[in-house]
């Protein structure tokens, strides 16, 4: 399949890779950021050109891999008649895509991409398509990207998204309050690095109301008040802790 990929950040790196990998053709990286956009377009051994230019060019389907916020602007310059344009965003309609072209869909892919990321194992690509052409070419692709493929509608898709927010950032955010934790106590962040693994891979196996553990689930009031004393120097943790504890507590 011809591929041309509008933007040049982490998931037009990902994705265009994985495309490469795969046996498509990549026509061309359209990018605003020429720096970045030459650096991918030369390692896929294509050609770079100005997001303006991309509607110019013959390809099969034309993935907008922008920021949320910037999918509908770009998408209003790309006229396209006939061919199929996507987006990569979670939380964006894909009914913004509608004056590009008569065939729209989406592709988004249910992970947190990195532009480092040389392959996407696994990944569940969620697609979408205003029509049976276009949900059958981007079955196609995405089929030949990923072996986990699933079909979400906007609302689907939205919610996946605030799902992921939850499991993904959220949990991110956790781990860098306890990383400053550690810091300002002079202790090893990374002696926990075993257990934050242990937690995640254990999900495969079990519903997380099954594997919930610690003093909030066991209602272990003095250690509790115990972890609040040692805590009592640092408000925005305490703050975090109780609430977390709340929530644990009240489930
Ligand atoms: N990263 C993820 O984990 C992930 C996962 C699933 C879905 N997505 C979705 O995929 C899309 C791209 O995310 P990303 O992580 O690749 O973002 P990113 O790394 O920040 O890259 C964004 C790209 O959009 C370009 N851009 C921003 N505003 C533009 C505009 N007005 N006109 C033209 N180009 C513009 C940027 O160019 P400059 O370099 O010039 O700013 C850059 O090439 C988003 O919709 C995001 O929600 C991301």
């Amino acid at each position: 399949m011809k591929v041309l990929m509008v933007g040049s950040g982490n998931v037009a790196s990902v994705l265009g890779r994985q495309c490469k990998q795969k046996g498509h053709e990549i026509v061309a990286i359209a990018s605003r950021n020429p720096q970045t956009g030459m650096t991918l377009s030369e390692e896929l051994n294509t050609r770079f050109i100005s997001v303006q230019d991309a509607g110019n060019m013959d390809a099969d389907i034309f993935i907008i891999a922008v920021s949320d916020s910037a999918v509908k602007e770009v998408a209003s310059s790309l006229l396209v008649p006939g061919k199929l344009v996507v987006h990569t965003a979670g939380a964006v309609s894909m009914e913004v895509l509608q004056n590009s072209s008569q065939n729209y869909g989406v592709l988004y892919p249910l992970q947190s991409l990195r532009r480092e990321m040389k392959s996407i194992p696994g990944v569940p690509l969620l697609i979408d398509g205003n029509n049976d052409h276009s949900l059958g070419l981007l079955a196609n692709l995405a089929h030949s990207l990923s072996e986990n493929v699933e079909r979400a509608n906007d609302e689907q898709r939205a919610k996946l998204h605030v799902a992921a927010v939850f499991v993904s950032n959220f949990s991110n955010h956790l781990y860098l309050l306890a990383e400053g934790y550690c810091q300002a106590e002079h202790l090893d962040f990374k002696l926990l690095y075993p257990l934050i693994v242990e937690t995640a891979s254990r999900l495969k196996d079990a519903s997380p109301a099954e594997l919930q553990t610690g003093p909030a689930f066991r209602k272990d009031i003095s250690t509790l008040e115990k972890h609040l004393r040692l805590l009592s120097n640092y408000p925005k943790l305490k703050l975090t802790y109780t609430r977390l504890t709340d929530s644990i507590m009240n489930f």
